[in-house]
């Protein structure tokens, strides 16, 4: 997902912006560049490749003077990833510099339009249409020519511009694709998200779709799409800049999987109070909870499997139908929805596009929206009826890891509060369940202090090219996940598979040396999965086992090795199984020598379709 970074003040400009990008690497890019005004013009670098090749070419040319600019980290999607092809763009004279995340849907009849004219366009992308739009439209007032381009593209963006006939200010524009402004003491600065500026200003405000923002070094204006001025809430991030840092960690995932104990403290703890789960952010009568005909999940990836699993734990809880849909399925399913559905909306980023448009519809559609998020003022916080943040800090690795624990956490904490005011929960339940949340914390440590047997096991099974993951109920859930982590740091082929349906089809695939990782800590069906584990291993599938440490010599029994976590309540199983989960896929990454925090084609946040 593409970067953006902005500033506008007294200081040089560019040191700001590079490092402001380098904070924004997480996001994954494939080339980076830097728009500065100086001397009556604007110099542009940027190249294919890492932040690092950026700055050295800044360096070569004796840096770059100038207090004004734009930065830049590409994510390619219009257009392979080249120098040409990276972000500023310029407009043909050269006076107007563009950097954009999102899509411009419209850009081939806009860029056939332009040529017409005799304009001439030097890349492939999208994004250059903005600024040969802003040159054809510019009569010496830049707001006014940024309303009208922004009245012709069509599509997600999220703008910066930069223009040398008004070289004291910025313009920032959005639609779909998060932008914030950060305020300073004689400057102003726009950036994709707070972890690129928050060493410069805690204090920032989120633009929202179709707003407009014009900074100088001394003034920031906010307008609508008509140009109206716009009253912005402006809001301090508290979070500390080390949480967006290593911290002795070889990669912030492992930092991430690390944190996860303090994470889901810190989620549920405020939720807690005198022996019941308080949920002072939500506003649900005890009528309406009673009245719903459904939950809808809708999420994508990760988020998505957090749904698997929540489905499990709040039709337990609620006796109400749960549906979990993969968000960008649900906007083309017709989905039965009413207002008599709450869609349950999950997200670490908030910005997911697929599930925001989904969120959208699902409103259309007369549903109330229940958001989970991480990231404070997001798009999909902002849009839901009710948002439960999960406090699991910045998450800077690109494979979820504490968000989706702390998305777990919060489902858990919704269960309760709704089963107590819908009455479905008796009270020795309530307090068995809620006691047994409360311990997580300490229980994930304990499991994170074994973290070197699971590297040993990466050890032995990191060369298997493709690996199944067999589970059911709530160890098929996690299975999902699991299957994920492995995927998308490693590369390795993998899927997760309900253990009672391989025998329709999969198990062809069984042969000797394939490795299989059975979870079995779920008891209701333990005996079952184990029935499952024992086909695959009669077929001569090496078999790493996942249970309760209470079950850990049946397993035994049958698999070539067995791991465990400790006992919890059922519904729990997923906050802990999980983690071993994720350590495996880390350790089987770090074997084969990946990017772990930076997997290839993948980004943080999806905001493109
Ligand atoms: C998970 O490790 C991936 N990074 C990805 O599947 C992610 O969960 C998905 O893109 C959804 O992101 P969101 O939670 O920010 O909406």
């Amino acid at each position: 997902m593409c970067g953006i970074v902005g500033y506008v003040g007294r200081e040089t400009a560019a040191p700001i912006l590079l490092e402001g990008l380098r904070r924004l690497e997480y996001r994954g890019y494939d080339s980076a560049g830097v728009a500065v005004y100086n001397d009556g013009g604007i110099q542009v670098v940027k190249t294919k490749g890492r932040i690092q090749a950026l700055a050295q070419q800044v360096e070569e040319r004796g840096g770059l003077a100038g207090t004004i600019g734009l930065g830049h980290t590409r994510w390619a999607t219009h257009g392979a990833p080249s120098d040409v092809n990276s972000h500023p763009h310029v407009s043909a004279n050269g006076r107007i510099a563009v950097v954009h995340n999102g899509i411009i849907e419209n850009y081939a009849e806009i860029r056939e339009f332009l040529q017409s004219t005799g304009v001439r366009f030097a890349s492939e992308t999208d994004t250059e249409v903005v600024a040969q739009l802003l040159e054809y439209y510019y009569r010496g007032n830049l707001l006014d020519a940024v309303t009208k381009v922004l009245h012709r593209i069509q599509g997600a963006y999220a703008l910066g511009i930069l223009c040398a006939d008004c070289p004291d200010r910025l313009i920032a524009a959005r639609k779909d694709s998060p932008l914030i402004l950060g305020f300073g003491d004689g400057f102003h600065v726009l950036a994709s998200d707070v972890t690129a500026v928050i060493e410069h200003t805690r204090e920032v405000c989120y633009l929202d779709d179709g707003e407009i923002a014009e900074l100088t070094a001394d003034h920031c204006w906010v307008y609508d799409a008509y140009l109206r001025p716009v009253e912005k809430e402006r809001r301090h991030v508290d979070w500390e800049i080390s949480a967006a840092e290593k911290g002795g960690y070889e990669h912030f995932m492992l930092k991430e999987i690390m944190e996860q104990p303090k994470a889901v403290h810190d989620t549920i703890t405020p939720r807690i109070r005198d022996g019941a789960v308080v949920l002072d952010e939500l506003e649900f009568s005890t009528s309406y909870l009673k009245s719903l005909e459904k939950i809808y999940i809708i999420a994508c990836g990760s988020s998505y499997h957090v749904g698997m699993a929540a489905k499990y734990v709040l039709e337990a809880l609620l006796r109400k139908p749960v549906e979990v849909a993969l968000a960008s399925e649900f906007r083309y399913c017709n989905p039965i929805v009413s207002e008599r559905t709450l869609a349950l909306v999950i997200s670490q980023s908030g910005e997911t596009i697929d599930t925001l448009a989904a969120l959208r519809e699902a409103k259309r559609l007369g549903a109330r929206v229940l958001s989970i998020v991480n990231v404070v003022g997001s798009t999909i916080a902002r849009e839901s009826d009710g948002v439960l943040y999960t406090w699991a800090g910045p998450e800077i690795a690109v494979a979820t890891t504490k968000a989706y624990s702390t998305q777990l956490a919060v489902v858990d904490l919704i269960g309760l509060a709704f089963a107590k005011t819908m009455g479905t929960l008796g009270d020795e339940e309530y307090k068995a369940l809620l006691e047994a949340l409360e311990r997580l914390p300490q229980q994930l440590e304990e499991i994170l202090t074994h973290r070197e047997q699971i590297q040993y096991l990466a050890s032995i099974y990191f060369n298997h090219p493709s690996v199944f993951f067999i589970g059911r109920n709530l160890d098929y859930a996690v299975g999902l996940e699991g299957s994920l982590k492995l995927k998308e740091i490693s590369y390795l082929h993998s899927e997760a598979y309900a253990a009672g349906e391989l025998k329709h089809g999969t198990i062809s695939l069984i042969e000797p040396g394939t490795l299989v990782v059975a979870l079995a800590g779920c008891r209701p069906v333990f005996e079952k999965t184990m029935s499952n584990v024992v086909e695959v291993k009669s077929r001569g599938a090496d078999v790493l086992g996942l249970t309760i440490a209470p079950l850990e010599s049946a397993v035994g029994k049958v698999v070539d090795y067995t791991l465990t976590v400790p006992e919890t309540h059922p519904l729990l199983l997923p906050s802990l199984e999980v983690v071993p989960m994720q350590l495996f896929a880390y350790y089987v990454a770090l074997m084969h020598g990946c990017d772990i925090d930076k997997p290839r084609n993948l980004a943080k946040s999806v905001t493109v379709e």
